[in-house]
């Protein structure tokens, strides 16, 4: 490892932040050696707060019909070629069942930005969830909405809220949307989800079509300036019916390297070894949770939606239950160390 890059980990070590110069460097100049020396300091700090354990979110994947038009995504709405889907109340319902008969204790209720599923459709939903089942803890996953709605829906009983800022820079977050979406209306949503209440999730794809290390530069200094209590970030995987079909995906590698960053920077955050990391790479997830990660997200969606559930080409999961991929993360986790965990797993903040 070279000096500078020495010198660049020890400053990040200590202050917790580089300036936008010196995060650029640092990714830019990578090498195994940096690479590994982050990983040891961020797996130094994971252990310290958390231990050997992984903490396992049910992701329900509860509607896949979306009004908006993201360039990279597979829901967008001009994807005429993807059959939606919308589970029912009941359908949900029954996927909290398995989810917490199988030991989560989070559910993720995630979906594109549909409107049929109104504050009065969701409310109740949140609350039966909440009412059945006290011990666990809702986290929601829905895109931009009112104050109002997520006000609404945080008085039904949600705890946390997962939306990724997605990119820091104005004029790459204007290549990744079309003109519709505003780049201040997101951070507007990010910042009144916090003051609302909830335990926060912001993130970014690693590899997104037109980033460079300066975005990820910006995109860092967002996180250490927001300070999230959870960060999803993984690697861009194109899909191939959206306009970056041609794009290559983004790498386990560089995706690792930033989990390691970011639980130097903050670290009690709660970063998910994501199922996009997973499918990049056979051994991914294992690669994330050893460069820093601590939560895993399995799907508890119902196998007859979860190929139409299609964010990127290759998904993994789809074809396996619930108990499967359940019984598949345990064995992963446990073949490097971990152990997947019967807990809440809420944010530590620590100051
Ligand atoms: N609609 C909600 C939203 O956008 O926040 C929640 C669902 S959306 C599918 C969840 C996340 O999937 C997005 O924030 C985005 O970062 C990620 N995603 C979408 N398309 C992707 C792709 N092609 N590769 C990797 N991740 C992708
Ligand atoms: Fe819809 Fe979310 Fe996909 Fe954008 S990323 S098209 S909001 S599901
Ligand atoms: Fe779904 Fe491995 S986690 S099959």
């Amino acid at each position: 490892m070279n000096v500078s890059a020495e010198d660049l980990i020890r400053k990040l070590w200590e202050t917790r932040s580089l300036s936008e110069e010196e995060f650029t460097r640092l990714i830019r100049e990578r090498t195994p050696d940096s690479a590994r020396r982050l990983q040891e300091l961020a797996v130094a700090e994971r252990k310290r707060i958390y231990g050997s354990d992984v903490y396992i979110r049910g992701l329900i994947e509860f509607t896949n019909v979306c009004r908006n038009d993201c360039l990279y995504c597979g829901l967008r709405r001009s994807n005429a070629a993807l059959a939606r889907y919308r589970l029912s109340r009941e359908e949900i319902l029954s996927c909290a069942e398995e989810g917490y008969r199988l030991g989560f204790r989070t559910f993720v209720l995630q979906g594109g930005e549909d409107g049929f599923f109104t504050d009065g459709v969701l409310v109740p939903i949140i609350r039966e969830i909440k009412t059945r089942f006290p011990d666990c803890a809702v986290t929601l996953s829905l895109g931009e909405r009112s104050r109002d709605s997520y006000r609404a829906l945080f008085e039904a009983g949600a705890d946390r809220y997962l939306l990724r800022h997605e990119t820091a820079d104005r004029a790459h977050y204007a290549q990744l949307h079309p003109p519709e979406m505003s780049f201040d209306r997101r951070m507007r949503c990010l910042a009144e989800l916090k003051e609302i209440g909830y335990q926060v999730g912001c993130g970014f794809m690693v590899g997104s079509p037109g980033q460079t290390e300066r975005e990820l530069a910006k995109d860092l200094r967002f996180i250490g300036a927001f300070r999230p209590d959870m960060c999803g970030i993984g690697p861009f995987i194109p899909h191939r019916e959206t306009p970056f079909r041609a794009v290559p995906a983004g790498s386990a590698e560089l995706t690792c390297f930033l989990l390691s960053v970011i639980r130097v920077m903050l670290p009690a955050v709660l970063l998910p070894a994501t199922t996009a990391l997973g499918t990049v790479h056979p051994r991914g997830r294992e690669m994330g949770i050893l460069s820093g990660a601590n939560v895993v997200m399995p799907n508890l969606s119902p196998g007859r939606v979860r190929k139409q559930y299609e964010l990127y080409d290759n998904k993994i999961c789809t074809g396996e239950e619930s108990a499967q991929c359940r019984g598949c993360l345990d064995m992963r986790m446990e073949s490097i160390g971990y152990r997947t965990v019967t807990a809440r797993g809420d944010a530590v903040r620590e100051e």
